[in-house]
């Protein structure tokens, strides 16, 4: 009895409700998101996956943050993030959620360290110190002592890696990842998703991963089928 009255109900990761995008005018308007209805908790990791087109991206920017969805709603550790102002909202992405972009992102003129040490700089950490946990986080991907370099002298893979770092540096509560191993070869790939996915054991993180890779569907807790800008069919993950 005291166990049920001293527990707190536990609060999702995420929890979006009947989420819509659409986009373009006239002939050229197209559904991108249709009403998705999508919850993950933490402790969890869940790949999205579907065909090119059918709206996973476009869903995953409405998720953290970075497109304002038409209508629904989304509760990020139950705040409703799209009733926050900009300012707001900012704050909360960056001490709540690590994004990994499909097309990285990286800034060209900053070199692969401070690409990922930025999230901290922002968080107004010491210079040094957020530049000394960037090299950590290049070496957890394979990238250690490639910190002083730019990003244009590496390769698409390792560019994807020092995404990766740049996500996971703050130790987000909230990993979002779109294709993270798309430009990695499979040890590499499953290599990073390992580290991630040790990230969910403790209870404390939710990952929420898009990808067309089959070679790292072992790692899933939760597969997710995305299709026509709806969420079709939920399976377990084959571990
Ligand atoms: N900014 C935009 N303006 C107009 N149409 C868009 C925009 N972003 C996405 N779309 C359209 O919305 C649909 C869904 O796109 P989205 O990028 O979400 O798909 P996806 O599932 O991530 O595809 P992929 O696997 O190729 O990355 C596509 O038809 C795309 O053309
Ligand atoms: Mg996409």
């Amino acid at each position: 009895m005291s166990a049920v009255l001293n527990s707190t109900p536990a609060v999702e990761a995420i929890a979006a409700s009947g989420l819509t995008k659409v986009f373009g005018e006239g002939e050229a308007r197209m559904t991108a998101v249709d009403g998705v209805d999508f919850v993950a908790h933490f402790g969890e990791m869940v790949f999205l996956v579907g065909p090119s087109g059918s709206g996973k991206t476009t869903f995953l920017s409405m998720i953290s943050g970075i497109l304002r969805p038409d209508t629904g709603t989304v509760k990020v550790k139950g705040v409703d993030i799209w009733t926050l102002d900009a300012d707001a909202l900012s704050d909360f992405r960056l001490n709540t959620i690590g994004f990994v972009f499909q097309d990285f992102h990286l800034f060209a003129r900053l070199t692969t360290a401070e690409n990922v040490a930025i999230p901290l700089i922002l968080k107004e950490r010491n210079w040094n110190e957020a530049i000394g946990e960037a090299q950590k986080c290049l070496s957890i991907v394979g990238l250690g002592g490639r910190g002083e370099i730019l990003p244009i002298k590496l390769s698409g893979g390792e560019q994807q890696r020092v995404a990766i770092a740049r996500a996971i540096v703050g130790s987000p509560e909230i990993l979002i990842l779109d294709e993270p191993t798309a430009s990695l070869d499979g040890d590499t790939g499953k290599m990073i998703i390992s580290f991630v996915k040790s990230q969910v054991l403790n209870g404390q993180r939710c990952i929420l991963i898009v990808t067309h890779d089959a070679r790292i569907n072992e790692f899933a807790d939760r597969i997710v089928h995305m299709e026509d800008g709806h969420i079709r069919t939920q399976s377990e993950g084959t571990e």
